[in-house]
């Protein structure tokens, strides 16, 4: 099976103008990514990981190198290099991004944050509401919090919700920042559970984790970031 993402050499850092130095972020990255597969970053903390994820996403603009990213056509971008709105089409069916954290809207419901993707998608909204509510449940989800704002939710529910929404479209490529870090063992279950399951519809993902034991249950590829350099002084 063909990579659908080919990160070849990249880096990235961050330049602080006041204090005329660089600080690298993710250096010489080399990695692929394959439909119906996991290939999971490690590495000690600082090393640029979720760095990565975010030059994938396009959060951040890469400094250097290329992210070569398979179309649904058969056609091959390089992410590094895509307009904004090529970028924002591709994150609107193609490329998925799972944090750590659910950034929730004020006054909407969870059923309704989890559906949004799938009725941006076109889906209509019962149909959207009908697998928000599969997913929730699948999760753990307590029913009586469905139709609450998630602002006031625990760390480990407002990341279920975060979890479900981010997984209902089953873009091509999913990717995933330590999505588990909050959860009890038995969700931690459920989620490895899912992504197995959506592994299997053929879905490629890029994935971070908490636990080693995660890696060992889902990656089938392993990919090791070591630190970058020092921060190096800019001349002057
Ligand atoms: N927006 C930013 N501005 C400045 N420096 C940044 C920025 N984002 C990341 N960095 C720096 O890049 C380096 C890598 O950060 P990153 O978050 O990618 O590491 P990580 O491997 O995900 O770490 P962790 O395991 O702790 O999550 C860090 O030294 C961090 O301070
Ligand atoms: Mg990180």
């Amino acid at each position: 099976m063909n990579p659908i993402l080919d990160i070849q050499n990249l880096s990235k850092h961050f330049t602080l103008h006041e204090q005329g130095t660089q600080i690298p972020s993710c250096s010489d990255v080399n990695l692929t990514a394959t439909p119906g597969q996991l290939t999971a970053l490690v590495g000690p903390t600082g090393a640029g990981k979720s760095s990565v994820l975010k030059c994938v996403y396009r959060t951040y603009l890469p400094s250097s190198g290329g992210m070569f990213f398979t179309q649904e056509d058969g056609s091959t971008i390089d992410l590094s290099g895509a307009s904004e709105s090529e970028m924002l089409r591709l994150r609107e069916r193609d490329i998925g991004f799972v944090t750590q954290f659910l950034h929730c809207l004020p006054r909407k419901a969870a059923l309704d944050i989890v559906a949004a993707p799938l009725i941006r998608q076109g889906e209509s909204a019962s149909r959207a509401q009908s697998e928000a509510c599969e997913l929730l449940r699948v999760l753990n989800v307590p029913e009586r919090l469905w139709n609450v704002p998630p602002a006031t939710f625990s760390g480990g529910e407002k990341q279920r919700v975060n979890l479900a929404r981010g997984l209902i479209a089953k873009p091509r490529l999913l990717l995933l920042d330590e999505p588990t870090a909050s959860l009890d063992p038995d969700t931690t279950d459920r989620v490895v559970d899912l992504l197995n399951s959506i592994k299997q519809q053929g879905v490629a993902m890029l994935a971070i984790f908490h636990h080693p034991a995660l890696v060992d249950r889902l990656a089938d590829r392993v990919v090791e970031l070591t630190m970058a350099h020092n921060t190096t002084e800019l001349p002057a």
